[in-house]
């Protein structure tokens, strides 16, 4: 474990009581921390990344250190050939993260970033759905975040420090934007940003944009950290097609088709629910959501198997900070690719665009079809 702070605890408690795993060594920078587990859990603690990795036989590491020391972070683990497991954002350089992705294949690891939307159950309904073809060609998706995180002036932290991966951009949207990317593709350009603060003096609370995918598709991005209306964070995904639209939270998926579809004879014509606790497995441990165990659970299976298709690799992860690295360039007014510093070194994968029947029959130019899963 690398990195002891608000996500490494959950992480440690997630990986302890994991029945596969034997947790080796934690390292953590605060001696407070590192000085109380050691004591009160027993827990082999170091202070220093390079000391651990020096003094431990390890197979895998979970880093859930602050944003900007993910890449150095990761590097030292892959170089010694270890499966990671990171936090997002996965890096806040693309530059970086194409190296590291690189460096994963060559030495054949496993990896995975922790963007848990992935393993709710009503987001993965979602995606099954869209990928079924039974909304027929989809033609705008909508992303929202929002929540508590900033609600009056202050700073202090890497949180609030725009270069070390601060600001909601970094925090809330890009849990947005990968939920897109798993539910519907991965957007090829932003436009219309809009970024405010409300409260932060470096950083930004809410952030508002256009997608455009490659197929013709087109998305809105609507995150707003400072919005107290909220307990805790809450993410929605609203998809619509010409045969119907679907709404997905952490609670439920919502499904109204106009006609009912071959592709998912169990979803009528009107509105159909499936409730996230029908469609969420049970865990062997339960903190904060069953999505936060199911990842661990799946990272250690993929890991015992040598398995680099997993849920949540570099390389989606990778996707989503692109896209960010897109809505930064457009921020400051630069075309993605040329802005100093923001590293959107290469292209997001590109959604293949085909012509539907509909366009066909009006002549028109080929819009959104379904992104399939094999179409990312
Ligand atoms: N997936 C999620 O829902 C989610 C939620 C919260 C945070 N995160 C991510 O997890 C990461 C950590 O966030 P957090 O909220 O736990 O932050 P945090 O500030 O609470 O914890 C970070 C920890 O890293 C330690 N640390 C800092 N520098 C270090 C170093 N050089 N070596 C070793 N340890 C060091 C700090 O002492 C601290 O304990 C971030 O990337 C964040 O974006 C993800």
């Amino acid at each position: 474990m690398i990195g002891l702070g608000k996500m490494g605890l959950s992480h440690l408690a997630i990986v302890r009581s994991h029945p596969q795993v034997n947790l080796v060594a934690a390292c953590d920078s605060n001696a407070y921390l590192t000085d109380v587990l050691g004591k009160h859990t027993g827990l082999k603690c170091y202070a220093d990344l390079d000391k651990m990795l020096d003094s431990e036989q390890l197979d895998a590491v979970v880093v859930s250190t602050p944003s900007k020391l993910h890449a150095g972070m990761v590097e030292k683990a892959l170089q010694r050939g270890l499966h990671v497991f990171c936090e997002k954002p996965f890096v806040l350089d693309v530059r970086d993260g194409e190296r590291l992705i690189a460096l994963a294949d060559e030495k054949k690891l496993v990896t995975q970033v922790g963007y848990h939307y992935r393993f709710v159950g009503a987001f993965q309904e979602a995606a099954k759905v869209v990928a079924s073809g039974a909304l027929g060609e989809i033609h705008h998706v909508r992303a929202e975040a929002y929540g508590p995180v900033v609600l009056r002036p202050k700073g202090g932290t890497w949180r609030t420090a725009k270069n070390e991966g601060g600001g909601a951009l970094y925090d809330y949207a890009c849990h947005a934007i990968d939920t897109v990317g798993m539910v519907f593709g991965v957007p090829t350009s932003v436009g219309g940003v809009v970024v405010n603060r409300l409260f932060s003096r470096d950083v930004e609370d809410e952030i508002y944009c256009t997608m455009h995918f490659g197929n013709g598709a087109s998305g809105q991005l609507a995150v707003n950290w400072s919005d107290e209306s909220y307990r805790k964070m809450s993410t929605r995904l609203t998809v619509w097609g010409r045969n119907g639209r679907l709404n997905a939270d952490r609670q439920e998926c919502q499904v109204f088709l106009r006609e009912p579809h071959p592709a998912r004879p169990d979803l009528t014509k009107g509105w159909s629910v499936r409730y996230t606790t029908d469609l969420t497995e049970e865990v062997w441990y339960y903190l904060r959501g069953e999505e936060y165990s199911a990842q661990i659970d799946h990272f250690v299976k993929c890991a015992g198997e040598r398995r680099a298709d997993g849920v949540n690799g570099f390389r989606s992860a990778l996707d989503t900070d692109r896209v960010v690295a897109m809505i930064r360039a457009a921020e400051h007014g630069e075309a993605p690719g040329h802005g100093p510093g923001n590293g959107f070194a290469a292209g997001p994968t590109r959604i293949p665009t085909r012509s539907g029947f509909w366009d066909r029959l009006f002549g028109r130019e080929p819009v959104a079809r379904m992104a399939s899963k094999g179409a990312r």
